[in-house]
């Protein structure tokens, strides 16, 4: 991923034991995207922290981990265990749509997620993002929240909830019936939210879903981002697609006569 251009990586989400996920199916391929129910499949924490003191000898670009758990207490511990082994930074996965006890349970409760974040920025010394959920209410709500506990930055959005059913089976594709729709489909519900986040925190936002091309991202740096993340688009057209992005956007803002940008971000706003 660094070597096709990504500025940062960051990782699958990892908790403190094993998880095998669900059973397939757990990706459906659709023509406008992904509906996913993985189950959070990882190896846990003290087995992962090899990975990321390996990759930390490799990468030239940032290490994010991002992290879930069934408390605040073991968020803080799992953030901790990822500074230790060498992460940059830690994101709180607090927006999975499709485990339950974790994830958006957690991001979806104010009182919750607030206490998440304050316990994760008080166990550790690196940036704290919070990855927000779009299966709510006022996303713009919940980011405040956020911040207000001390988030350093945010990433808007995780997938959407979703599923798809066989006509022939007459039943749901994926083994957990529901899942997470991530991809091109997703697109403009995600800049709502950035756009939506921008005007309510003083933080940066991580701008995240269907960014497949410079167009996208530099919508989603109008809209208020400071950055992107891409996920669905690295399945379907290879790692290739950060430096395709990037060189894209530096000849939009050669073109536009910008120096960087951050000269562009939450341009959208201006009336
Ligand atoms: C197969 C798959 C696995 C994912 N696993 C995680 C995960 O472990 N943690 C997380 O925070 N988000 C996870 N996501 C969500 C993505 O990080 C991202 O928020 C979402 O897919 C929208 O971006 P995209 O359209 O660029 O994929 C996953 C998405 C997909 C499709």
């Amino acid at each position: 991923m660094s070597e096709g251009g990504a500025g940062a990586i960051v990782t699958k989400s990892i908790g403190l034991e094993p998880r095998n996920g669900y059973v397939n199916p757990t990706v459906v391929q659709m023509s406008f995207g992904l509906v996913n129910a993985m189950g959070l499949p990882n190896p846990g924490m003290d087995e992962f922290v090899h990975e990321i003191r390996r990759a930390k000898t490799v990468l030239k670009v940032p290490l994010i981990v991002s992290v879930y758990g069934y408390s605040e207490d073991e968020y803080a511990l799992l953030a901790k265990k990822g500074v230790e082994a060498g992460a940059d930074a830690v994101e709180l996965n607090v927006s999975c749509p499709h485990v339950k006890c974790t994830g958006s349970e957690i991001g979806q409760s104010p009182k919750l997620l607030a206490a998440t974040v304050k316990k994760a920025k008080a166990a550790i010394d690196k940036p704290v993002i919070v990855k927000l959920s779009p299966n709510v209410t006022s996303i713009a709500a919940l980011a405040d929240v956020a911040a207000r506990a001390g988030a350093d930055a945010l990433t808007a959005i995780n997938t959407v909830k979703a599923m798809a059913i066989n006509v022939e089976a007459g039943m749901p594709i994926l083994s957990n019936g529901v899942g997470g729709l991530s991809g091109p489909a997703i697109k403009p519900i995600a800049l709502r939210c950035v756009y939506d986040i921008f005007g309510q925190v003083e933080i940066p936002i991580i701008g995240c879903g269907g960014i497949t091309n410079w167009r996208d991202a530099a919508e989603f740096l109008l809209a208020g981002a400071s950055a992107v993340q891409i996920g669905t688009a690295v399945a379907l057209k290879g790692p290739r697609v950060f430096s395709t992005i990037t060189r894209g956007l530096s000849a939009y803002l050669r073109m536009k006569g910008y120096q960087s940008v951050s000269e562009i971000v939450g341009l959208s706003h201006r009336r």
